[in-house]
C-alpha cells in the first residue's frame, strides 16, 4: 500500500500515544502524524459552522473539502484550531463525527497520501492505523493503560468523558478501536515514557 515505512501506534485516549509517537519520531528522525487532531479539526470547523455532529452528509462535506495541516500547528482551511480542538465541546462531539464512515474515508485517504510524501519513514498515531490505514505497517503498537491512569494524564478531561469517548470509539461499526492481531501490546500504566520508547525501538530493531 505504501513504500514509506510506518510505525502505527494505536490505543485509547490517555494511553500515551501522542507523547510516545512524537518522541519516537524525533528519535528516528521520521515524520509524525497525529490523526486524532485531523478528526478534531473537522469537528471544530463543523461546530463553528453550526452543523450538528449527527448530520452525516453535512459533516462529510466539511471533511471532503477541508485542507488540514498538523505541522507546525493544527489548521483547517488555514484557520488555526490548535487550542480549540482540545476544548470540551470538541471532546464531546469528536467521537460522533469520527464514527461517520464518509469522514473516515476522507481522512484515511489524506493520511495515506501524506505518508508516501515523507522522506524517510512515518510514525502515525490514532485508533485504526494498524488495522485499516496502514495494514502493512513495519511495526504496529497498541498502547493501553488503566482508565484511572488515563484520566489522570488527561487532567483537562474527566474520567467519565474519556470513558464515553472510548465506548463510542470501540463500539462503532466502522474501524472501531482495537488492537490488530499483529500489534505489540504495551500496558503503559506503570511505565515511564522513556522505557516504552525503548521497548518500541527494540521491537523495531528486530524487524
Ligand atoms: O487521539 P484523540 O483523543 O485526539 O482522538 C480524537 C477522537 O478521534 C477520538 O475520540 C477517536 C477519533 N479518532 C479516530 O476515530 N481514528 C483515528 N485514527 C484517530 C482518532
Amino acid at each position: 500500500m505504501t513504500t514509506t515505512p510506518v510505525v502505527a501506534i494505536d490505543g485509547p485516549a490517555g494511553s500515551g500515544k501522542s507523547t510516545i509517537a512524537k518522541l519516537l519520531a524525533e528519535r528516528l528522525n521520521w515524520s509524525f502524524l497525529d490523526t486524532g487532531a485531523m478528526y478534531r479539526a473537522v469537528t471544530a470547523l463543523a461546530l463553528r459552522q453550526g452543523i450538528e455532529p449527527q448530520d452525516t452528509l453535512a459533516i462529510a462535506a466539511v471533511a471532503a473539502n477541508a485542507r488540514i495541516e498538523t505541522i507546525p500547528f493544527i489548521s483547517i482551511n488555514d484557520l488555526d484550531v490548535t487550542i480549540e480542538i482540545r476544548q470540551p465541546a470538541v471532546n464531546h462531539a469528536v467521537s460522533i463525527i469520527a464514527a461517520n464512515p464518509m469522514v473516515r474515508a476522507a481522512m484515511v485517504e489524506r493520511q495515506r497520501e501524506w505518508s508516501v510524501r515523507q522522506p524517510v519513514g512515518t510514525v502515525v498515531e490514532g485508533r485504526d492505523i494498524g488495522t485499516v490505514v496502514f495494514p502493512d505497517a513495519l511495526l504496529k503498537v497498541f498502547l493501553t493503560a488503566s482508565v484511572e491512569e488515563r484520566s489522570r494524564r488527561r487532567g483537562d478531561e474527566t474520567a467519565a468523558s474519556i470513558q464515553r469517548r472510548d465506548d463510542i470509539d470501540s463500539n462503532r461499526d466502522h474501524s472501531p478501536l482495537r488492537a490488530d492481531a499483529g500489534a505489540v501490546v504495551i500496558d503503559t500504566t506503570d511505565k515511564d515514557i522513556a522505557s516504552v520508547i525503548e521497548e518500541i525501538v527494540q521491537c523495531l530493531n528486530l524487524r
